[in-house]
């Protein structure tokens, strides 16, 4: 199917650029919900699981091996055919398929389980993604949605000009998972737990270290959580500075990951 949209996320960089940030934020989100995968509410029989906004399906792959995932069948939805390219170079044991979250391409109640992460910020009509995500639920099905959330960063005052300089400019909405639990409500699809987790920039080994609900990154690998925000020539400027005197002196910040899962009566 060719899904004429404009894509939120891609149309404001340049993928060259941004894939290898994606594809390490991306393992790093899987090393972060690890702990509490198990622990995350699921089916009790395995089915069929969808993830929205997949990328270039590194997500997915690595969920594919988990042990505790290991019977669902994996469908990985995207409106990138170039990440959906990548995805399939990876892995072309899962189903890869081109679409919009707006308009799934897949029958009513299709999936025991979906799941999207950073997707829901980049999205202009999140209540209708909603919609179908309930669509296509099984009744008892699960929903597991993952973002970052821009109101809760803290830090050094050039950190947070940038941080809401560049909320301004993009399309989407970065504290979107502030208002989640109503737009879930509207679609009968209840909020059965909710995970906040703490990154900050406070590592000072080479690897992440993960303490209970808080991320600790190393300063560099931390900052990767800002940078693809210097690709905006409208907070250029501000951005170039604030990296400068970030490089001078490490800078402190934190900022949420929020899980939040919920469930189709
Ligand atoms: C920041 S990436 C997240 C990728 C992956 N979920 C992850 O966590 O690493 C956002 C993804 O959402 C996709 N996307 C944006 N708008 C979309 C839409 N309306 N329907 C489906 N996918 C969309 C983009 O193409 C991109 O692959």
């Amino acid at each position: 199917m060719l899904v004429m949209e404009n894509n939120v996320y891609l149309d404001a960089f340049n993928l060259e650029q941004e894939l290898p940030r994606l594809q390490k934020q991306s393992r790093l989100l899987y090393q972060l919900q690890l702990p509490v995968l198990p622990d995350l509410p699921k089916p009790e029989t395995p089915g069929d699981f969808l993830d929205i906004g997949t990328g270039p399906g590194v997500f997915l792959s690595l969920l594919q091996k988990n042990p505790d995932f290991k019977d669902y069948r994996f469908t990985g939805l995207d409106l990138s055919k170039e990440l959906l390219f990548v995805a399939n170079l990876h892995n072309n044991n899962i189903h890869w398929v081109q679409g919009t979250a707006y308009a799934l391409p897949f029958p009513d109640e299709s999936f025991d389980l979906v799941h999207a992460s950073f997707l829901f910020i980049h999205l202009l009509e999140p209540q209708k993604a909603m919609a179908e995500i309930r669509r296509v639920l099984r009744p008892g099905g699960y929903v597991h949605l993952v973002d970052i959330n821009d109101s809760t960063f803290k830090g050094a005052e050039v950190l947070e000009k940038v941080v809401k300089a560049h909320g301004e400019v993009h399309a989407g909405d970065r504290t979107i998972m502030n208002k989640l639990p109503r737009m879930a409500l509207k679609e009968n699809l209840s909020l059965v737990r909710q995970m906040k987790v703490t990154v900050d920039n406070s590592g000072d080994l080479e690897t992440p270290i993960l303490e209970g609900y808080q991320l600790r990154l190393p300063p560099q690998m931390a900052w990767s959580l800002l940078s693809f925000m210097g690709q905006r020539s409208e907070v250029k400027q501000l951005y170039e500075q604030a990296k400068k005197e970030y490089e001078e002196t490490t800078l402190p910040f934190e900022i949420q990951l929020q899980t939040q899962v919920f469930k189709k009566r």
